[in-house]
């Protein structure tokens, strides 16, 4: 079955549905999610989106404290232009509908998060991407040019390959002209042409055991991409939360948001010591690789299955009214975090490195955008500054959807592509075969590529994922085509990706820590 469309969005977060709502006044947008639209990592997020909007802030603080996060790496101008951007991209949020808490005197109730030298994160309550996922939902199925297809999985991106000719990284001239899309429902699969294509598919919190990410951050768009030849860039930067909720067999981790420890929460040992000043001086406030570090520090020298997040100082009401979400997880399963201590440990969570795109979210493949988590804009650097990547996302959709209208005379739809090819698949494999290898993945990743790495052990994941490749590829090749069988091998992809890239880091910098290489190289041995 083939569809032809102006936009293919594939992904529904903030990033792929603030991109489908501006350009469907252009033509013809089909919205592409694995599961509901809702079901993202940006209904997840519950600190907020950073943005200046009062003084004494101001942008050069914003930026600043960006760049000091991203620990040399970030692109200056790149993070010159979303701080500046910013405002204006809340404003658009808005008007479609999403309410950010305010204080009686109307000025918003700003947090502040570790590594913001300024109260600057505007937030619904603590579950401000809920807030922002529904308004943005609702607007994108009232829109009459956008065609919503739930359960539809992006299998590969369709370029020049499918037409038989050679496609080779860094070739010039690669164009998308859509993708082969899988209709979970029916199990058929859609040739979806368009002129444009936007990926907009989110992180890769599944690489590892223990993620704050629901399952569908499976790393698909940037495995989808690298397959189509274009290029990928810091996956060694994989971002642990400090604090995600110690409840062992829950998946995804619930988050404690770091806003309470902008609140006032502290980090304590198990014995309840106070420990942050022994690694920085900002304490529990300090960036979130530097906490995260200083966590699994603690916790593998004790030999502690966690540590506490202790609330119980503050006003119990402030407490309350500020953090509901977390006040009433925390006590369905018997902690009152206005008595209680908390029990924590560092999660997965977020993913700097990605698919490398410019400035107008283009990616090297002509005819193809990307943006939000699955890109890489040159924002984070080494390390991402808390609540910079919802502002990242509405910014870099903005900006592609504005290129992708402005090129939208000049770009036409393909011919002659021919349908998937099924031959040589006959029947689904055994789920067994796919769940273990699922399950090994994680444990490579989670115990050799995780906060704190060494040439040893980079070598010992990249040896071992390579057998868990092999098995895969072979069993793709002879299977008929099901989500979790695409969904491990793209997260295979995504960690051969960043294994390889951290083992090409010889240096520890941002969130890429090696004990054989503790120092930091030189800016100028780098670029
Ligand atoms: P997502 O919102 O993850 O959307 C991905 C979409 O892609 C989904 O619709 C999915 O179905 C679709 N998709 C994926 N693969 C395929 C495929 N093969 N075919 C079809 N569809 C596909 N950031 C902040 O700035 N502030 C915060 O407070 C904050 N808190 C967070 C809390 C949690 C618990 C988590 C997990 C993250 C948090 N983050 C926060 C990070 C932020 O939420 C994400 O980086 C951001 O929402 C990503 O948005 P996105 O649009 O790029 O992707
Ligand atoms: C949090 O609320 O701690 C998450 C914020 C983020 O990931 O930016």
């Amino acid at each position: 079955m083939k569809k032809e469309v102006d936009f293919l969005v594939i992904g529904s977060g903030l990033a792929g549905t603030s991109f489908a709502l501006k350009v469907a006044d252009h033509g013809k947008v089909c919205l592409i999610s694995k599961t509901n639209i809702e079901e993202t990592n940006t209904q997840y997020a519950q600190g907020g989106i950073a943005a200046v909007t009062y003084e004494p802030d101001s942008y050069e603080k914003h930026i600043q404290d960006t760049l000091i996060a991203g620990d040399g790496l970030c692109d200056e101008q790149v993070v010159r232009n979303v701080v500046r951007d910013a405002p204006a991209q809340i404003e658009e949020l808005i008007r479609w509908g999403a309410r950010f808490d305010k204080k009686s005197n109307g000025e918003f109730d700003l947090a502040r998060e570790g590594g913001h030298s300024e109260k600057r994160i505007l937030h619904h309550k603590d579950n401000t991407g809920f807030e922002i996922q529904k308004k943005l939902s609702e607007q994108a199925r009232k829109h009459k040019n956008i065609e919503i297809l739930e359960d539809h999985f992006a299998v590969d991106l369709i370029t020049q390959h499918h037409l038989g000719i050679l496609v080779k990284r860094y070739n010039q001239n690669i164009r998308c002209f859509g993708a082969y899309v899988l209709d979970l429902k029916t199990d058929q699969v859609i040739t979806l042409l368009a002129k444009t294509t936007l990926i907009a598919a989110g992180g890769v919190g599944n690489l590892y055991h223990t993620t704050t990410n629901p399952s569908i951050a499976t790393g698909d768009g940037i495995a989808m991409v690298y397959r189509a030849k274009g290029i990928i860039e810091n996956m060694e930067f994989v971002q642990f939360h400090p604090t995600s909720l110690y409840h062992p067999g829950e998946r995804p981790s619930f988050l404690v948001s770091e806003a309470l420890r902008g609140f006032g929460a502290v980090l304590k040992t198990q014995d309840s010591k106070e420990f942050m000043d022994k690694y920085d001086k900002r304490k529990s406030l300090a960036p979130r690789d530097i906490v995260a570090r200083a966590i699994d520090n603690e916790m593998k020298s004790r030999g502690d299955d966690y540590v506490f997040l202790d609330a119980s100082h503050l006003d119990p009401e402030e407490l309350v009214s500020h953090f509901p979400n977390i006040h009433e997880k925390c006590l369905s399963i018997g902690i009152d975090i206005r008595k209680d201590m908390i029990p924590v440990v560092p999660a997965a969570h977020y993913m700097c490195g990605g698919i490398k795109v410019d400035e107008h979210g283009a990616t090297w493949i002509k005819q193809l955008y990307a943006a939000g988590e699955t890109s890489s804009t040159g924002l984070h650097g080494a390390n991402r500054l808390a609540s910079n990547s919802l502002i990242e996302a509405i910014v870099y959709a903005d900006r592609s959807a504005q290129s992708a209208i402005s090129e939208a005379s000049k770009a036409s739809i393909q011919k002659n592509v021919p349908d998937w090819d099924y031959s040589g698949t006959s029947h689904p494999e055994e789920m067994i075969l796919i769940t273990q290898n699922f399950k090994e993945m994680q444990q490579i990743m989670s115990n050799y590529v995780g906060i704190v790495r060494t040439d040893l052990r980079l070598n010992r994941a990249l040896v071992r994922l390579e057998i868990i490749y092999r098995e895969t590829e072979a069993l793709y090749r002879k299977s008929t085509l099901s989500k979790s069988l695409c969904e491990l091998r793209n997260l295979i992809t995504a960690g051969y990706l960043t294994i390889t890239m951290a083992q090409d880091r010889k240096e520890s910098r941002g969130l890429h820590y090696n004990l054989d290489y503790p120092q930091k190289k030189a800016l100028h041995d780098i670029f």
